[in-house]
């Protein structure tokens, strides 16, 4: 590398969003301690820019263990290596970043549109047990006029941990119950995992015994490891059968109108095998009833640690492909999570071909862009975390996976209220908006704290659903356009300090994005490049005052309640009165702001928010335009919609401001 190379991308990897200096490994893993050392994680995302003297994109498309060693042997030496020979190296050749991802996509895959809803706010815990717990979360959300669109169940609603089941004494009733909440406008989204519990007469592991859709050991027999549920087996879904089968599965929930699902554990994670289990009670059976371990309290506490996730494990499995070559599970390790994600996939869209689907999955490789999200998986409570929060964000984007997020407020460990609000912010400026925490940590609904916490939280969440018709209309154009729906102000900017900066970035091509991710702190260093910006310090939707910057670097005032937010010159952002859940009422009034010093566009695009009927024309959009004239401004708005898909705004308001920061009101009504 030379001195001053920068190295972008790696998707789900932590370090800095520049990866000089760290080792990262591929090598899909279920590892919820995310301390900074660490290599490998849940994802294998092996595309990666280097920007400076040679600018150019590479790809590695393999899926078994890849090391990305980028300066840390030796501090001007990037070294790749690949444990086996078949996989494909691609070269990308372009001067220009954004045209690298583009290129990139066009190989790989277009991000695919997540219904409306997925842009609300979305609440999770492990676990709302029962339909009580659940109830009382949909209470407190609409009693307290906090908008949410989503609560998810975690493992503890289904009988014993299998999977495609519902434990009916803590759900009596489930479809009706589900249908309940879902007429108040919440989404229910349930977790489901790969695991299968050894049961005989559970459907779900009779048929997948008779049938051979079980990965398989050494001998032919079907493979046992455990997870959740005790002893289980993994289907093996590099298998298109296989795949077809558990899509399949999902039908009873389609059938009660639930599309919403959160796919983990899918590296598959192992908690140990039968074997691995045995040598830890040998050690300790050995040494009954001697209380003096020494060393051998060593040996066995290393043993306990290194039971789960055991690289052996996963070289003592076999899976088949198309062809029905066996395949050692090692070499195709990567792999794993994305096939499951497929094959639910397929089989929620076969199940309603009409009605689009919200999945979440855990593992993933590139190129599952086209049928799935991610999360990134167990973090912390901890401020560091909302660091590998944004970096992450913007090196997931340039890998395609636009629609992303973490845990806001942390999974592990206990949250402080000022955590989680300066948490939520960030949050409300990350596409996959959804709060979760882990089991036996503290609750981080917003009530549990304080009032003045609540009305914080409140407001930022209204905030977010201000930001609505902003957020999916430059989604739909980052999928249009192939280009990442969040990116770094250095791919936007070629200034040096741009690319240092970040800890700030675009949030679509209008909007940056500058949050506070320190305790105690009453604002923050911001970098303004090149332009003037709009700068919005914003806490609430009602409290618009916008105050026009410079490009510089500035010291910029944030209390507790609020986000530094900076509208670009010449760009324009749209919002609308915040709804309780997505599909409340139908938006009537749109509110566009901005500084507009020569001429700005912006596309508002609005469909149905659930049907696939966007991809055949239904849906419309509203091109608006604004050039500033001498004295005044010019606003030209044109209406492309249909007789089949009409539009239905009234009224636009417009809040426009000139460079001395003046500010001009207007309104356009439409018939
Ligand atoms: C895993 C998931 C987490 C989930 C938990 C229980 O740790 O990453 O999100 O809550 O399992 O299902």
């Amino acid at each position: 590398m030379d001195k001053n190379d920068r190295i972008y991308g790696l998707g789900e990897t932590l370090g800095t969003l520049n990866k000089r200096g760290k080792k990262y490994r591929f090598y899909s893993t279920d590892d919820p301690m995310h301390t900074p050392e660490k290599e490998a994680l849940y994802g294998t995302h092996p595309f990666m820019i280097v920007d400076g003297k040679n600018t150019f994109g590479l790809f590695i498309d393999f899926p078994a263990e890849l090391i990305f060693d980028i300066g840390y042997e030796n501090i001007n030496t990037l070294k790749i290596t690949v444990t086996g020979k078949n996989f494909d190296l691609y070269i990308f050749e372009n001067e220009n970043k954004n045209s690298i991802i583009e290129e990139f996509l066009k190989l790989t895959g277009t991000p695919f549109l997540p219904p409306k809803w997925a842009f609300g706010f979305q609440q999770c815990r492990w676990s709302y047990p029962d339909k009580e717990s659940v109830n009382n979360i949909a209470d407190n959300f609409r009693k307290r006029e906090i908008p949410c669109d989503a609560i998810y169940l975690d493992i503890d609603y289904m009988e014993n941990y299998k999977v495609f089941t519902v434990d009916n004494n803590k759900f009596p009733d489930f479809p009706q119950f589900a249908r309940d909440i879902m007429k108040r406008g919440f989404k229910l989204v349930p977790i489901i995992d790969p695991g299968v519990k050894i049961e005989d007469g559970y459907n779900v592991c009779d048929e997948g015994v008779k049938n051979g859709y079980f990965c398989k050991d050494k001998d032919g027999k079907d493979y046992v490891t455990a997870v959740w549920p005790g002893l289980t087996y993994f289907p093996d879904f590099l298998n298109s059968t296989v795949r077809n089968w558990w899509g399949n599965l999902y039908k009873d929930f389609n059938d009660i109108g639930i599309r919403a699902f959160w796919n983990d554990m899918n590296e598959p994670a192992i908690f140990y095998t039968p074997d691995s289990l045995k040598e830890v009670s040998d050690i300790l059976k050995q040494n009954s009833g001697n209380t003096d371990l020494g060393i051998e309290a060593f040996t066995a506490k290393d043993k306990m640690l290194t039971m789960a996730n055991n690289r052996n494990d996963y070289k003592s499995f076999y899976q088949k492909d198309e062809s029905g070559n066996i395949i050692n599970h090692d070499d195709v390790h990567n792999l794993y999570g994305f096939n499951m994600a497929r094959g639910t996939a397929e089989g929620l869209m076969n199940l309603d071909p009409e009605k689009r689907y919200f999945l979440l999955s855990r593992s993933s490789y590139i190129g599952q862009q086209r049928f799935s999200y991610i999360w990134m998986g167990d973090n912390f409570s901890w401020w560091d975390h909302m660091q590998v929060h944004f970096r992450m964000l913007q090196s997931l984007n340039m890998c395609g996976f636009f629609y992303t997020g973490p845990d806001i407020g942390g999974f592990g460990g206990n949250s402080s209220p000022e955590l989680v609000i300066r948490w939520m912010q960030l949050g409300a400026f990350t596409p996959l908006y959804r709060n979760h925490s882990a089991i036996g940590t503290r609750n981080q609904e917003p009530w549990v704290y304080d009032e003045e916490s609540n009305d914080i939280l409140k407001n930022i969440i209204r905030l977010r659903y201000a930001f609505m018709p902003y957020a999916y209309s430059e989604f739909k154009k980052s999928t249009e356009n192939l280009s990442p729906f969040i990116k770094p102000l250095g791919f936007v900017f070629e200034t040096d300090r741009a690319k240092d900066a970040e800890d700030q970035y675009m949030y679509g091509d209008s909007l940056m994005v500058a949050p506070v991710y320190t305790p105690n702190a009453r604002g923050r260093y911001v970098h303004l490049p090149e332009v003037k910006w709009l700068k919005w310090t914003a806490s609430k939707f009602e409290d618009r005052n916008m105050t026009v910057y410079d490009s510089g670097d500035y010291f910029i005032d944030a209390n507790l309640n609020e986000i530094p937010l900076f509208i670009k010159e010449n760009s324009l952002i749209v919002l609308e009165n915040p709804k309780q859940y997505t599909g409340e009422k139908e938006t009537e009034n749109l509110y566009i702001t901005g500084l507009v010093t020569e001429e700005s566009e912006f596309t508002f695009y609005d469909d149905d928010g659930e049907s696939t009927g966007y991809k055949n024309g239904e849906y419309y959009k509203i091109n608006i335009k604004i050039s500033k004239t001498e004295t005044e401004f010019d606003v030209n708005v044109e209406i492309d919609d249909t007789e089949e898909y009409p539009c239905t705004i009234k009224n636009i308001f417009f809040e426009i401001y000139d460079e001395t920061g003046k500010k001009y009101t207007m309104e356009t009504k439409i018939d």
